[in-house]
C-alpha cells in the first residue's frame, strides 16, 4: 500500500483524535519504519490494518466505521491533491465509473507498485449505477466512504445497497448506487 495512504490516514487521527493518539497506535503496532512514512514508500497493507485496529481500541468506534470515516476523509482529499481528475465531471456516476480506467491507470504509472483493487461497474438505469469492488486486500469500507463522499461533493442525495459476496480467494463487493 502506497505511503501517501498512510501519511493521510495518520493526518486524519491526528485532526479528528489527537497527537497523542497517533503516537499510540503507531507504538503499539508492528510497523517497518516506526510510523516515520513518505508518500512515496510502499508498505504491506497489514500495517494498516494494525493502525485501524488499534485506533478502534483507542476510540471503541468499530473497524469498518472506521475505515470508511477515512474513505469520506481521503476523498476530500484527493479532490484537492488531484483537482486534474475532477475538472471535466460534474456528476458521481460518471465519476465513480474513470476509477478503473482512467485514474487508478493514472495511479499505477505515477506508482508501478501500486496494488489497486478492480471496480466492474454498469449503469442499470438513469438512477442507479453497480459497482464491484474486486480486491484481495479488504479495503470495501474505503471505497464505501469515498463512494458515500463522492455524492457529497457533487451535492447529489445518494443512497447505497451493499452485497458483501467474498470468500477465500479474495473481496467482491457489490454496491448499488441509486440517485434520489
Ligand atoms: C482522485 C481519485 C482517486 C485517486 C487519486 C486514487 C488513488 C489511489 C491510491 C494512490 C491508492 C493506493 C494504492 C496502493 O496502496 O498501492 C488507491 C487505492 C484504493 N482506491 Fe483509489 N483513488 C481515487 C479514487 C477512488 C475512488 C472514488 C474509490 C472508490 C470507489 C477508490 C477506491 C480505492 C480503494 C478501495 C483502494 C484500496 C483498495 C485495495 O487495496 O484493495 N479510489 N487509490
Amino acid at each position: 500500500m502506497k505511503g501517501i495512504v498512510f501519511t493521510e490516514f495518520l493526518d486524519m487521527v491526528e485532526e479528528k483524535f489527537s497527537d497523542d493518539i497517533v503516537d499510540t497506535i503507531i507504538d503499539a503496532s508492528d510497523l517497518s519504519t516506526d510510523g516515520a512514512y513518505t508518500a512515496v514508500g510502499t508498505y504491506s497493507h497489514t500495517e494498516m490494518l494494525q493502525l485501524v485496529t488499534h485506533l478502534a481500541k483507542e476510540t471503541d468506534i468499530e473497524v469498518p466505521a472506521l475505515v470508511e470515516v477515512f474513505g469520506h476523509y481521503l476523498f476530500q482529499r484527493f479532490t484537492k491533491i488531484y483537482p486534474m481528475f475532477f475538472a471535466d465531471v460534474d456528476n458521481s456516476f460518471d465519476f465513480l465509473q474513470t476509477v478503473e480506467n482512467h485514474i487508478h491507470v493514472e495511479v499505477k504509472k505515477l506508482y508501478p507498485d501500486a496494488e489497486l483493487p478492480t471496480f466492474e461497474t454498469k449503469m442499470l438505469n438513469d438512477n442507479t449505477l453497480e459497482l464491484i469492488y474486486i480486491s484481495k486486500r479488504p479495503f470495501q469500507n474505503l471505497a464505501e466512504g469515498m463512494i458515500k463522499e463522492c455524492g457529497i461533493y457533487y451535492k447529489e442525495n445518494i443512497e447505497l445497497e451493499v452485497e458483501d459476496n467474498s470468500t477465500d480467494e479474495g473481496m467482491n463487493v457489490r454496491f448499488l448506487i441509486t440517485k434520489h
